[in-house]
């Protein structure tokens, strides 16, 4: 989608989810008899606590739609600019795809093992997910543009992940969900004049959600040790870096977002790695160092890298399709870097379970 392209129909919000590049959101599908193989009985009390959590349900009222939120859609978020608004609703709609995208894969866990302790996890996950996704489609509707998540559902491709690569990617998709919300959250608290969606103000209790989520996950890992060390550690490097990478680049190209709400992307993107690093000590025995200068700039360059893809993409022909080849070679090669760049060493707490504290 080049900034020219405004999203104004469904069937425009319907081919933005399915969209299946780099820097979308995707749907998976796993090993279903490996996740009936998980066995929580090293964890059991965390686990217990965890579960009770759920069954308690402390945001089952949470995600309802009250009469202060169309009044806000109608007198604050129709003052904002053509292009903030394009900005808005295309968050909007990555962010419904990987709600729902979490969705699927724990509803087609839950259907498909037997094991009581995941089944019951991922009824719960799963639960969650799709009031966010319902959620988020309601303020898509209030544009006409809301997605028929059934018809996603059956479309979209699927990517399959082994276990292992759903739990490293998962957990810290639901941790860095929690610390984007959170950040935005804080913000926009110490700045109501900047809340140019009511949207904003549900974020609170919607991102310890994630956390939890991020939680189950860190612990079902635990109850795997090898996952977190040897060779694996290479794959958790590997994700940490993806998933940060994705998220910069994907942020920068909506630079408005973040400065209607008195954000500077890249340093709110800083603050998000920060948070989730801090975080991911419970279960990763490594972090990236993400104030390197070196970092920094392999970041940026990512960025910049993706602008030329973008900009060969558009151009089209053959001209535009071998510039669209080197640039995906220099993003490669620049990943490649980022990827050798030293990491920070952990040692594993005994407790895994850490509180949504910022
Ligand atoms: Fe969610
Ligand atoms: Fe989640």
């Amino acid at each position: 989608m080049t900034a020219a392209q405004m999203i104004a129909t469904p069937d425009e919000a319907a081919r933005k989810a399915k969209e299946n590049t780099l820097l979308s959101p995707r749907f998976y599908t796993t090993d279903f008899a490996a996740m009936d193989r998980i066995d929580v009985s090293p964890i059991r009390a965390e686990w217990d606590t965890m579960m009770a959590e759920y069954e308690g349900d402390n945001n089952h009222d949470h995600f309802q739609r009250n009469e202060q939120f169309a009044k806000e859609v109608a007198e604050v978020f129709s003052q904002v600019s053509p292009e903030l608004r394009k900005e808005f609703l295309e968050f909007l709609i990555t962010s419904v795809t990987s709600e729902f995208s979490g969705c699927i894969l724990y509803n087609e866990i839950q259907k498909n093992v037997t094991n009581p302790d995941i089944k019951a996890l991922m009824r719960f996950m799963a639960r969650d997910e799709s009031r966010h996704a319902g959620f988020i489609n309601s303020s898509l509707k209030d544009f006409g543009l809301g997605l028929d998540l059934g018809g996603l559902k059956r479309t979209k491709a699927y990517t399959y992940f082994k276990p292992k690569y759903i739990f490293y990617a998962t957990y810290l998709s639901e941790k860095i969900g929690y610390a984007r919300y959170i950040t935005i959250f804080r913000q926009l608290e110490a700045n109501p004049d900047k809340r140019f969606h009511p949207i904003f103000r549900w974020f609170e209790r919607w991102c310890n959600d994630e956390f939890r989520h991020g939680e189950s996950f860190a612990l079902i890992m635990r109850t795997q040790p090898h996952l977190l060390r040897g060779a694996n550690v290479l794959w958790i490097r590997f994700f940490l870096l993806a998933v940060y990478a994705t998220m910069y680049v994907r942020d920068h190209t909506r630079p408005m977002l973040h400065e209607a709400m008195g954000l500077d992307s890249t340093e709110y993107d800083y603050k998000v790695f920060a948070i989730t690093s801090e975080i991911s000590k419970q279960v990763f025995p490594v972090s990236l160092d993400i104030d390197h200068p070196a970092f920094r700039a392999g970041m940026e360059r990512l960025f910049q890298v993706q602008t030329r893809i973008d900009a060969a993409k558009a151009r089209g022909g053959l001209v535009g399709k071998l510039q669209q080849a080197g640039w995906a070679l220099a993003g490669a090669a620049t990943f490649a870097r980022l990827y050798l760049l030293p990491v920070k060493k952990h040692e594993l707490p005994a407790q895994v379970r850490v509180a949504p504290a910022w």
